[in-house]
């Protein structure tokens, strides 16, 4: 079967658990867990969502994990990890892809055993409490956006108990339209969080911007475009050099801007008895 024609039996109504098994079933037994690194994708997203942590190896949920490697990634980064779905198919594929990872061409390099981090999937209903608590993160990925309201209500109100003061729940909302986003940030706000804006970021990439340098970014670094044809010709390397002197005292400035922000930020939901939230919104 095609992949986009099982992508159309994703089931219309997000809580349907017996639809998700039929969908993860049709896709796992095409093979195309193995074949498509959804991870890679999921991982850009939240990779540059998370605060600084405040323990050296920090507790994080992954509530409707589906069928992906991002639990791993960070299972193999020193996370404690949790990973739940209400679908008991996806459960037991993400548990069987573990025992067999080195045997895909794809997956192998990931098949590292999992040393100072943890990793547990478990069948779990995300409006209902979770046992494990005292997360410093939570990290919903296109699971949240598709509940109904009521759902939703329940959910942020699990979220907002599983974590630990101070700790931090991400909610990434993938071509959800622009009519429902305040509606999905009262439900959360309602339910005990504290909405963060990131106000580091807008302030890095509008001085980014007004430096007029063209660059790209490598691992979060902002990095001067080689092949613009500023820095080719005879004083091409000094002026590659000139610009990203510019380009790296603006990253330091921005991170230092961003500890401060995770500062207050920490101390307002302190003060408040709330948890921090943060929405990313992306559209593909
Ligand atoms: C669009 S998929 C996203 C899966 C994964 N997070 C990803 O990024 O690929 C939505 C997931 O939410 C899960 N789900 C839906 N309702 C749920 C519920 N009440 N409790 C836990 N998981 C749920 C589904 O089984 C499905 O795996």
């Amino acid at each position: 079967m095609e992949l986009f024609e099982i992508m159309r039996q994703m089931p219309k109504d997000w809580e349907d658990a017996a639809g998700w098994d039929h969908y993860y079933t049709l896709f796992c037994e095409s093979g195309y867990h193995l074949k498509e690194l959804i991870a890679t994708f999921d991982l850009m997203l939240v990779g540059d969502c998370l605060m600084t942590p405040q323990r050296s190896n920090p507790k994080i949920w992954f509530p409707g994990c589906g069928v992906t490697l991002v639990p791993r990634f960070c299972a193999l980064g020193r996370f404690r990890v949790w990973a739940s779905d209400i679908s008991g198919v996806a459960i037991r594929v993400c548990k069987e892809m573990e025992k067999d990872l080195e045997k895909h061409e794809k997956l192998s390099a990931f098949a590292k055993p999992i040393t100072e981090g943890e990793l547990h999937f478990i069948q779990h209903d995300l409006r209902t409490p979770f046992v494990q608590g005292d997360f410093d993160y939570i990290v919903d990925v296109k699971t949240f956006q598709g509940l109904s309201s009521g759902s939703k209500a329940e959910a942020a109100r699990v979220y907002r108990d599983s974590l630990t003061q101070g700790g931090q729940a991400v909610f990434v909302l993938v071509n959800v339209r622009e009519e429902y986003h305040n509606e999905i940030k009262e439900i959360i706000e309602r339910s005990g969080f504290h909405l963060t804006k990131r106000e580091a970021d807008a302030w890095f990439f509008s001085a980014l911007g007004d430096t007029g340098i063209p660059y790209t970014r490598l691992d979060k670094r902002p990095c001067v475009r080689k092949d613009d044809e500023r820095y080719t010709g005879a004083k091409g390397q000094l002026n590659q050099k000139r610009d990203q002197t510019k380009l790296d005292r603006l990253t330091r400035e921005y991170q230092k801007r961003l500890d401060d922000e995770f500062r207050r930020l920490r101390q307002v939901s302190k003060e408040t008895n709330t948890r921090i939230a943060y929405l990313r919104f992306w559209t593909g």
